[in-house]
């Protein structure tokens, strides 16, 4: 049975209140979306496994522990691209898998349009990063293709989740855990999160505003 973590930590609690603000510009969103995916993950990884080790320091031997576990991070493309790097620099030996996916404004269901993942056989623990639960669609689609590639144990973490794709993804993967920095009211008509940060892959990436959103479009500099 999968766990749903909403961290209550002060700063996720700042940042994340900061990020969503309308007026945040393309910079500051992205390092936002740096510092807390580092915060969660430091908190999603709280269990990681240990194998004691004794090292040379230039006085002693010292005993200690090292991490044996072999970690990927497997971001949703777009949105999920601006959380590989804090993990990256926290865990450099992790291999970085992609998974494409967009959701079809219409529809809401995930359209794939690529993949390319670690060899199973070299993974013992898979990090799904996408900033937005919201249908839930994209995140259970993307949890299908990971097990489907032989991938057995997946953590998400994301920013902002809906009640609705909390549920979804818990149904479908109930061995998933979720770790998010804010669990939001619900969706409106357009299935965008409400409150929420309006278009995470938009606001990361300085592309238009969608309909759904209050972000004012970038003005184009020369
Ligand atoms: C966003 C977000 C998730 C998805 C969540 O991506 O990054 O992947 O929507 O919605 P869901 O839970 O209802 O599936 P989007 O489809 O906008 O693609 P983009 O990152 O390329 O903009
Ligand atoms: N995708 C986003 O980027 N934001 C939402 O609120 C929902 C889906």
């Amino acid at each position: 049975m999968n766990q749903v973590y909403e961290s209550h930590h002060p700063l996720v609690q700042h940042k994340v209140t900061v990020l969503r603000q309308a007026d945040t510009g393309v910079r500051r969103f992205q390092e936002l979306v740096k510092e807390l995916t580092m915060l969660l993950a430091y908190e999603a990884l709280a269990d990681l496994a240990l194998v004691d080790a004794s090292v040379t320091t230039p006085l002693d031997e010292a005993e200690g522990h090292l991490l044996t576990e072999r970690v990927a991070l497997v971001p949703i493309l777009r949105a999920g691209l601006g959380m590989v790097d804090p993990i990256w620099d926290l865990i450099p030996h992790a291999q970085v898998g992609h998974i494409g996916l967009y959701r079809d404004e219409d529809t809401l269901q995930p359209v794939q349009y690529y993949s390319k993942l670690p060899s199973a056989s070299q993974v013992d623990l898979c990090l799904l990063l996408d900033p937005m639960l919201a249908t839930g669609g994209s995140a259970v689609a993307a949890c299908n293709i990971l097990k489907r590639w032989g991938i057995r144990r997946v953590k998400y973490i994301g920013l902002i989740a809906a009640p609705e794709g909390i549920a979804r993804l818990h149904g479908a993967h109930p061995d998933v855990d979720i770790h998010i920095a804010a669990a939001d009211c619900c969706l409106n008509d357009k299935g965008y999160i409400v409150p929420g940060l309006g278009d995470a892959g938009d606001r990361l990436f300085g592309t238009r505003m969608r309909e759904a959103s209050r972000i004012p479009e970038p003005k184009e500099e020369v």
